[in-house]
Parts: structure tokens; sequence; C-alpha cells
């Protein structure tokens, strides 16, 4: 049997930093408020010739550095975003050019909102596992200000840029463990950027290209979904929940972090938290929160990892790694 293993971890945050403090000055809220509500303390923001690309390259970069990897070691570049550079080539593409991943390897882009890096991870899995890679660079990585309304207080202050990435190799042991993905179409309504291509150019007008959130309609449904999550994840492993070792949320939100930590009966000790230094970073945010505890040492060799996201789409998912 094979399985994919975690080689080595790293992640980028620009370094522009807009303090809590800084949005009071744009929209009517309040360091507390936000800090209260949110766990946010601040957040970064890419610079005006930053791209999607950019951040991703440098956590890449990072993550083969850590693996001992060359660029031309890599098989397969997957990319989780919603904020890509344009609309074709994909980002996935721009950074196999701009790394010097030879010619000839795979590369694509994920569009599964803040839940991209689960999604991008569960399919460089499936190569690895079924043969079709060795090695796989997975990236999550967004420019969430570009789509940002900055006058609409109920999500200006909630996100951020950034990227992260993990280089995955075939081994005889585990390796990730298992993968579970979900969508429900339905909801598009409550979070979602209204415009696309397809509607062509005439329909994009002032703000119709950022980011529409029913925030606290979205809290309920996440709260209830990653809860289902977690037990589903555990029962196809059939593990326990003491058997977890660190929880690696998407860092949405402090409070939707803490319920699925309760759900897990965890301490908040066990469970990596960066939201308050990067808020809602979208698909970079595990990745993210991953790189962090590896590098200041917290996260071992052997040691259990529950990942789980949920973000527009819905979609939802989570992979239990052995790391
Ligand atoms: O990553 C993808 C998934 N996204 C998420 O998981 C985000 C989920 N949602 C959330 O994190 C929270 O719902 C928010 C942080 C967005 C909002 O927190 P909430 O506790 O659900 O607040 P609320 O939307 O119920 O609003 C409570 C009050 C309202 O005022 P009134 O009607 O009670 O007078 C809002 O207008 O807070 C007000 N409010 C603010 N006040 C100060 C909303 N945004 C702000 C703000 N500053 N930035």
């Amino acid at each position: 049997m094979t399985y994919a293993r975690i080689k080595g971890t790293g992640s980028y945050l620009p370094e522009r930093v807009m303090t809590n403090t800084e949005l009071e000055g744009l929209v009517d809220t309040s360091d507390r408020w936000i800090q209260e509500r949110t766990g946010i303390r601040e957040r970064r923001i890419a610079a005006d010739d930053q791209t999607c690309r950019d951040l991703a390259m440098i956590a890449a970069s990072r993550a083969l550095d850590a693996a001992g990897l060359q660029p031309t070691d890599i098989d397969l570049v997957v990319l989780g975003t919603c904020t890509p550079d344009r609309i074709f080539p994909s980002t996935a593409c721009l950074i196999q050019a701009g790394l010097g991943i030879h010619p000839g390897a795979v590369a694509f882009d994920v569009s599964a909102a803040c839940s991209g890096f689960v999604f991008a991870l569960d399919v460089a899995n499936r190569f690895i596992r079924t043969g079709g890679a060795r090695t796989a660079l997975v990236i999550g990585a967004e420019t969430m200000s570009r789509i940002i309304d900055w006058n609409d207080r109920g999500t200006c202050v909630l996100f951020g840029d950034g990227a992260g990435a993990v280089v995955l190799e075939a081994a005889d042991e585990a390796g990730i463990l298992s993968t579970h993905l979900h969508a429900d179409g339905g909801c598009e309504d409550l979070l979602n950027v209204p415009w696309g291509v397809s509607q062509g150019q005439d329909a994009l007008q002032g703000s119709q290209a950022k980011l529409k959130m029913r925030g606290n309609e979205v809290f309920k449904v996440a709260v209830r979904t990653l809860g289902r999550i977690v037990d589903e994840t555990l029962d196809a492993n059939g593990l326990e929940k003491a058997d977890v070792d660190w929880l690696i949320p998407h860092q949405a939100n402090i409070r939707i972090i803490q319920a699925t930590a309760k759900k897990l009966g965890l301490p908040m000790e066990q469970v990596v938290q960066t939201v308050g230094e990067h808020g809602n970073t979208s698909a970079a945010s595990i990745p993210l929160a991953l790189d962090t505890a590896v590098r200041d040492g917290r996260i071992q060799p052997g040691e259990l990892l529950l990942l789980e996201a949920f973000g527009g789409g819905f979609t939802w998912g989570s992979a239990l790694i052995r790391y």
C-alpha cells in the first residue's frame, strides 16, 4: 500500500499589517468588537504588485526547502484558491513555470473557497495513492483583500492574505489516513462573490465582484457541520476523540474553532490557533497554521493531526494525518 506523507511545510504572510485600529478608521467597528466576536487582532494585505502566485511561490519554496527537495523533484502541483491571478492559465501552472518545476508535470487549481486546501490535499493524496504522482506540492494561497468590500463592516474585518504549502511524498507508511469532502450548492446565497466571467463584463459593476456573506447564518451552519465531520473522520478510522493530538482548523473565527474543540473534548492547548495573527485567509489558513506549529516544534513526528475546513459553496472537508 502506498500512502502520501508530509515531507515539508512552508508558509508566507505579506509584510503589510492591517490592525483592527486601522479598520476603525474605515468602517463603524472597534478593536474590542472584532477581538471579542472573532479573535482577530490583525491581518496581512498583499502589496499592490503581489499576486496569488507570488505568495504561493514563497510558501512553496519554503516547503521544498523544509522537505530537502528541488522543484524538479515535483510531479504534481495542486493549488486551492478562489483569488487566482488569471482566468487561465491556472495559477498552479504559473507557479510550475515560476519555480522551475519540469514541463510535463501536472498542475491545476481547485476551487472550493475556504475548503480549497483540504480539497487540494484530497486530490493530491489520491494521485499519490494510485501511483499518478510520487511527489506533490499542495498549496493554499489567497489575496482576499482584492475581493473585499472595504465599506462592509460585516466582512472587511474578517479576511486577510497569505499562503501555505506542503510537500507530499509517496511512502510505505501512513501518512494521510483519510480525507472527507462534501458540498452543498443550495446555500450559495449565504456566502459568495456574485460576479464571474460567464456573466459578461457588462455585469461587472461597482461592488459586484466583492465577497458577500450573511455571517451569522454561515456561523451556525459552520459550527453544526464541523461538529459532524469530526465524528465522520474518526468513525472512518475506528479512532476515538482522545487519539487526536492536534486540531488544525480553518481559521475563520475563534468561536467556531472553540466550538469544534469542545465537540472533540480537546483542550485549546491542542488546537493550533493563528486566526488572531492573520484573520481568515480562506484556503491558506490551514497550511499557515500547520506550518506555524511544525516550525515552532509543537507538532512532532508520529502525532495524529485532524484538519478541518468549511467555506463558500458550501464546501467542507477534513483530513486525518499521521505526521
Ligand atoms: O470562512 C468561511 C466561513 N465564514 C465564517 O465562518 C464566518 C462565520 N461568521 C462569523 O464569523 C460571525 O458571524 C461574524 C464575526 C461575521 C459576526 O459575528 P456575530 O456574532 O454572528 O454577529 P452578528 O452578525 O449577529 O451581528 C451582531 C451585531 C449586529 O448589530 P445589531 O444588529 O445587533 O445592532 C451587527 O450589525 O454586530 C454588528 N456588527 C458589527 N459591529 C461592529 C457586525 N459586524 C460588525 C463589526 N463591528 N465589524
